[in-house]
């Protein structure tokens, strides 16, 4: 009999744990997934990128159609009226496509499914459902969840004080939904509600909107999204919310002090930022300690500090994203089989999905400064014939190139299809590519992606059509 019921047991179904558990038995390992949800597939899929996505990609059409935005193109449509009950049963139905998908690629794979909250015995077994289980190798990917705000209850069953799970399944369009937070989730979420109708406000404590992202960006996009009829409140902090019956007082002040103000609203969305899930994983069952984020450290290789204990996704240190989560995954099912596994953290791109689509790769302009010598080449939207025949002026591409060596260090762009674009910047990095790599790398014409040749081109001070 084998020593252990299995080689590797991953704890968590999300974007790093099903896929480090299919790559694991595609490397003939006999492997399980540990997963408490009724459905695979983790925040991502469940509650996530994929049903905002689909709200996203929905509301977009709704207003495009409701709000005449189409009349200047000669189509003309009067009456159009909003279905939300039609609007999110088919991102329910995308949502059940897709993680029924993983428990597809589960069997297929010959991955047993685990179905339970999975909780440490000993650094080779864990408690699933009343029975333990052991392994030789565990991959934690128990994923995050929200950060709440001191003295502000969510509840999504009222619908009144949400997070982000109950902000993608609103039962009606606020009349006016406060979002504390003007980072991603607080930018695309606010947008589906406000293309439905909604007026949004925006309240971040910061004084810019999308901390991480390059400055130039940052502003840019506060500029688009107030544009858009966002009122956005930078510099400012929530001090509290009251509900009562069916509406919230929201009360405000200035970050650095001053007098307080309340905003009345019909929903707040409490978007502050994400968590590392580790309660109740009985980490102190194997001495595993988080760091002071609540993360759990590991190697380059997804080792942490107990041998046979490994871990990926939002639980570790790095941005809390799905395609990040994906590659630790794969990096760790290959790196347990005894092959190299490698994530390169240097180029991880990062999208928000809001209209124009936000993408960054790489180093900011100040981070890269602070590194060294740079050359900076940015070409505007309104100058890319595909964008001007689109009618999509708004945004641009910048390249931060290395002064001396012009290796490529990053690519940030505020476009309508810049979550499309960025793959290519992050492919290029990837190969260690220069700016001038990419400006003589022929770009099919006319497509948006020739503006990011064209700032390549201002890197070395010569843009074309500028
Ligand atoms: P998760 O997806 O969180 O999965 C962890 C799973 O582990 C969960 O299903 C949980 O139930 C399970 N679990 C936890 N503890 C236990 C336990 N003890 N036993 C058993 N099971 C357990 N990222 C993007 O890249 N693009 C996007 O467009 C995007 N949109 C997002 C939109 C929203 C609204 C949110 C909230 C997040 C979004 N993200 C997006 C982030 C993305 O969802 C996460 O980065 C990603 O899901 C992390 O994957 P993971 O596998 O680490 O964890
Ligand atoms: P975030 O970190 O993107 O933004 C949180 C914002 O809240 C920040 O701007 C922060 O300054 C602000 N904030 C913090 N405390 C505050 C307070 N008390 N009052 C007012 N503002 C405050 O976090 P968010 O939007 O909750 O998203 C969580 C994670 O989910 C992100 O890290 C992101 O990586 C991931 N995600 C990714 C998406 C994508 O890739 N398109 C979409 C949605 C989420």
């Amino acid at each position: 009999m084998a020593e252990f019921d299995y080689d590797v047991l991953v704890i968590g179904a999300g974007p790093g744990g099903y896929v480090a558990a299919i790559r694991a038995a595609q490397l003939g390992l006999r492997t399980a997934c540990a997963e408490s949800r009724e459905t695979l597939g983790g925040t991502c899929l469940n509650v996530g990128c994929i049903p905002s996505k689909a709200l996203l990609h929905a509301s977009e059409k709704f207003e495009e159609v409701h709000d005449g935005m189409l009349a200047k193109y000669g189509v003309k449509v009067s009456g159009a009226s909003l279905d939300l009950k039609a609007m999110m049963t088919e991102k329910e139905k995308v949502v059940a496509g897709l993680t029924g998908g993983i428990a597809f690629l589960f069997k297929k794979n010959k991955v047993d499914w685990l179905k339970g909250l999975a909780s440490f015995k000993d650094a080779h077994s864990v408690e699933v459902a009343g029975k333990t289980v052991t392994a030789k190798n565990i991959v934690i990917a128990t994923g995050s969840s929200v950060t709440p705000l001191p003295g502000v209850e969510i509840d999504n069953s009222k619908g009144i004080v949400v997070d982000s799970t109950g902000a993608l399944d609103l039962a009606k369009v606020p009349g006016h939904m406060v979002v504390i937070g003007g980072g991603v989730i607080g930018l695309e979420l606010g947008s589906v509600w406000r293309r439905l109708g909604a007026k949004v406000t925006v309240v971040e404590y910061l004084d810019q909107l999308l901390p991480g992202m390059d400055d130039d960006v940052r502003k840019e996009a506060a500029k688009i999204f107030k544009k858009q009829g966002f009122d956005i409140k930078t510099g400012t902090k929530v001090t509290g919310v009251a509900v009562k019956g069916k509406k919230a007082t929201v009360t405000v002040e200035p970050a650095k002090g001053g007098d307080a103000e309340t905003i009345e609203a019909d929903v707040v969305l409490v978007s502050i930022g994400r968590k590392p899930n580790t309660d109740g994983l009985g980490l102190d069952k194997i001495g595993l300690e988080t760091n002071e984020r609540g993360q759990i450290e590991t190697d380059h290789d997804f080792a942490t500090k107990v041998p046979g204990v490994w871990a990926i996704g939002d639980v570790v240190p790095g941005p809390m994203l799905a395609h990040k989560a994906e590659d630790e995954g794969i990096a760790v099912a290959e790196n347990i089989a005894g092959l190299t596994g490698i994530v390169n953290h240097d180029v991880i791109p990062g999208v928000v999905y809001t209209f124009p689509e936000i993408a960054g790769v790489g180093l900011t302009e100040a981070q890269a400064k602070e590194k060294g010598e740079i050359k900076v080449g940015k070409f505007p939207m309104m100058a890319n014939s595909r964008a001007k025949a689109n009618d999509e002026p708004d945004g641009f591409v910048k390249v931060i190139a290395d002064a001396e060596t012009d290796r490529v260090l990053g690519v940030h762009i505020i476009a309508s299809v810049a979550g499309t674009m960025i793959a290519q910047a992050a492919q290029a990095m990837e190969f260690g590519a220069s700016s001038e790599d990419i400006a003589y790398t022929c770009h099919a014409h006319p497509t948006h992606s020739e503006a990011l040749k064209e700032a390549a081109m201002a890197v070395q001070g010569k843009p074309i059509h500028m």
